[in-house]
């Protein structure tokens, strides 16, 4: 009763059990409007975000459901948001802040009488970065009793041109601080065991002996329960003391504790059998991957490199992931083949194998493969102020090991972030030429004798291109004789020209095989044996959402390019290499049937790998296609569409028929059109209850002269626990 009755006195004098005063809200933007702050211009609307906008990054580390978030209509718009006045109560204000980190331009400001006497910003000024918001307080002990505004302001319209801000108190204790933090360890196993919360502030963690920096990530640290553990490979640091040290983190925080040794990367129980998993396309065990790099063929064995961040689900710390196969079906993933280096995070590029040892690096029996990649200076606190430079490692064991050239960078800075090279070996002139992207819609070509001095050629404008060039020759199919030369963009469209060694001279306008959403960074494979005489490119399947999963984003299934001549010219077609028959389980066919509407010959077959092939003459049908778990893959003979996934390509009828081929795994779908005249590469998030496969007609009959479906086999790359 007693204490009861004490209670009840301290809460009605304004204090708590512990002897301090309660906490006086200031704002929680919980509201459906912003109540009596006062919203100008157009960057915060009219109330509070629920978190992210339209385009943004998610947003995490508000409180409650809204919070004051000033990327409405993208990064470009500004506006303030100015609180009523309010008496200062307490010794601190403590807050929630995140966005750019503009002093005066993305801030919050605590101003009494007519001064700003207190400043905050958010944590980004530089591309990746982070949305979460991290709490922050002012000391204002000497203000107490002094009237204040608060406004929230947003002056920037470039990159991190915003500001979020949320839960505003005042309090007599101050809000966890961010602050470094350190341990040191001795490597005692090979990995570290990072735990990692999808969305937590990013926070630089390094591994430093003596005050030498071993490596260092930004890393989504978990403050609390991790979604997942990502594996650090500390293997080259073995038996070392180092300090781990982290750059910021709520001083509270028991993160850097829960970092632990282990002898194996510790994958997760079920990997490669996640919901999501893509089950025969290529995918990194854990972690980001974006462009597929340095795809090369040495001695049977298929190389395929990829951009990755081991770190996070996110795009950052830009390294070399690697993966071997024999048959380009099954992957075997290695380790990571490159690092960051005081030159930068490694950005995409190519490989080529060196068989007459020309760069030199030779040494024993094997032919040295080169990867020639961009080193991003200045995308890691490494390798701040430097500029983006082209650089060569090797490999000397048949891509086990790989070494980084001693005299990196070979071709330096040109301009902007120029990138991406793509080196191609040419016969007739005997030195190796460089496609390489420059700024905006420009690219250039460059040559050298060794791979290690390189002199300008030309540049060529290409507009809608971007990024990763590719440059190959490909003989006519059908006409051996005849050849040309391709030139590819990041996005797949292409030119098709001549090429002397000088100069690339394109014969058409810039075209395009592929339509789907889902289709970027593209690269073709080099060194192929003669014998073999195949084109085979892989995509980044840029964009798919994996909510929930260990790892995130695809490559494409590898295709097979042909130049083929059609009624309006030489086009490049592509289809899934052969190589995919290695995996047929069953197979059904069907043959000269009648496909009237409400009927669905298929409606049996149920699964969720396909590779199905059909030819259908279209007859009366306004429409015909396949419904692969729902989603419809539909051909309209008015319109001359090919459809899918809410892309469209222009197909023609051959002889009133139309032939399809659909490869569905688990997240995606990859539609050709006519043996491959137009492709959609598109993924989907599937509805799990879908299972069903469908062949229909709409508006009257038409005939399905033949079709295969063929269910496939799961083939998720082998990794080494
Ligand atoms: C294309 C790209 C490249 C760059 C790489 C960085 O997706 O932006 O231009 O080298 O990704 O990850």
């Amino acid at each position: 009763m007693y204490r009861l009755f004490m209670l009840c006195l301290l809460l009605s004098v304004g204090l708590t059990v512990s002897g301090t005063r309660e906490d006086l809200l200031i704002a929680d933007f919980e509201g459906e409007t912003y109540g009596d702050w006062r919203a100008e211009g157009a960057a915060f609307g009219i109330g509070p975000a629920r978190g992210a906008l339209p385009g943004q990054m998610p947003v995490t580390g508000f409180l409650g459901r809204g919070l004051a978030n000033s990327y409405l209509g993208g990064d470009g718009s500004t506006g303030t948001l100015t609180s009523p006045p309010f008496r200062i109560q307490r010794r601190f204000l403590n807050f929630l802040i995140g966005g750019g980190r503009y002093p005066g331009q993305t801030c919050l400001n605590l101003i009494v009488e007519g001064q700003i006497v207190r400043t905050a910003t958010g944590p980004n000024d530089r591309p990746g970065g982070s949305e979460a918001l991290a709490p922050a307080y002012w000391d204002v002990s000497e203000l107490e009793g002094k009237t204040a505004i608060l406004q929230i302001v947003d002056a920037a319209t470039g990159g991190w041109g915003h500001i979020n801000v949320d839960h505003i108190v005042q309090s007599d204790r101050k809000a966890p601080r961010m602050t470094e933090k350190s341990r040191q360890i001795l490597l005692e196993q090979d990995y570290l065991r990072i735990p990692v919360q999808t969305g937590a502030p990013k926070t630089l963690l390094r591994l430093q002996e003596d005050d030498r920096t071993l490596c260092e990530f930004e890393v989504e640290l978990a403050p609390d329960t991790p979604d997942l553990h990502l594996p650090l490979d500390v293997r080259a640091w073995r038996g070392r003391r180092v300090t781990l040290r982290v750059e910021k983190l709520r001083e509270d925080s028991t993160a850097l504790e829960r970092i632990v040794q282990s002898r194996t990367p510790g994958y997760p129980e079920n990997l490669y059998r996640e919901k999501l998993r893509p089950q025969f396309h290529f995918t990194a065990p854990l972690g980001w991957l974006n462009d597929p790099n340095g795809l090369l063929y040495y001695r049977g064995e298929y190389h395929l490199f990829f951009q990755h961040n081991p770190c996070g689900v996110q795009w950052g710390n830009m390294h070399w992931g690697h993966a071997v196969s024999r048959d380009l079906v099954r992957w075997q993933v290695r380790p990571i083949a490159l690092a960051p280096d005081a030159l930068g995070t490694i950005f995409s590029g190519s490989g080529v194998v060196d068989r007459d040892n020309i760069a030199g690096f030779q040494n024993g029996r094997e032919a040295p493969l080169i990867l020639i990649y961009t080193a991003a200076g200045g995308t890691s606190p490494a390798s701040a102020g430097k500029p983006f430079t082209q650089c060569l490692a090797y490999s000397l064991d048949r891509g086990r090991s790989w070494i980084k050239y001693a005299g990196n960078p070979v071709l330096g800075h040109i301009v902007a972030e120029n990138r991406d090279p793509k080196v191609v070996w040419h016969a007739l002139t005997r030195r190796w030429i460089m496609a390489l992207y420059l700024n905006g819609n420009e690219f250039g070509f460059y040559a050298s004798p060794d791979l290690k001095r390189w002199t300008p050629l030309h540049t060529i404008t290409v507009p809608d291109c971007a990024e990763c060039p590719d440059l190959f020759e490909m003989p006519v199919k059908g006409d051996p004789k005849q050849r040309r030369w391709v030139w590819t963009a990041a996005n797949g469209r292409y030119l098709i020209g001549s090429f002397d060694g000088q100069r690339f001279t394109p014969e058409t306008e810039t075209l395009q095989t592929d339509y789907g959403a889902n289709f970027y960074a593209v690269q073709t494979y080099s060194d192929l044996p003669p014998s073999d005489g195949r084109r085979i490119q892989i995509a980044w399947m840029a964009g798919g959402r994996y909510p929930q999963m260990p790892f995130n984003q695809q490559m494409s299934f590898p295709c097979e390019l042909t130049l083929r001549p059609t009624p309006e010219g030489l086009r490049l077609f592509r289809l899934p290499v052969r190589e995919i028959r290695s995996l047929y389980e069953r197979e059904r066919v069907w043959r000269d049937l009648p496909l009237k509407p409400g009927e669905n010959p298929l409606s049996g077959l149920t699964g969720e790998l396909w590779d199905i092939e059909t030819e259908i003459e279209i007859g009366e049908a306004a429409e015909v296609g396949l419904r692969v778990r729902g989603e419809a893959v539909s051909y309209r003979a008015g319109e001359k569409t090919l459809a899918c996934l809410g892309r469209r390509a222009p197909l023609e009828l051959i002889r009133g028929r139309i032939r399809l081929r659909v490869l569905a795994d688990r997240a995606s779908l990859e539609v050709f059109g006519n043996d491959g005249r137009v492709s959609l590469t598109s993924c989907f998030l599937p509805c799990e209850e879908e299972r069903g496969l469908e062949v229909y007609a709409l508006g009257g009959t038409a005939r399905i002269v033949r079709l295969q479906a063929r269910s496939l086999r799961p083939a998720v790359p082998q990794t080494a626990q």
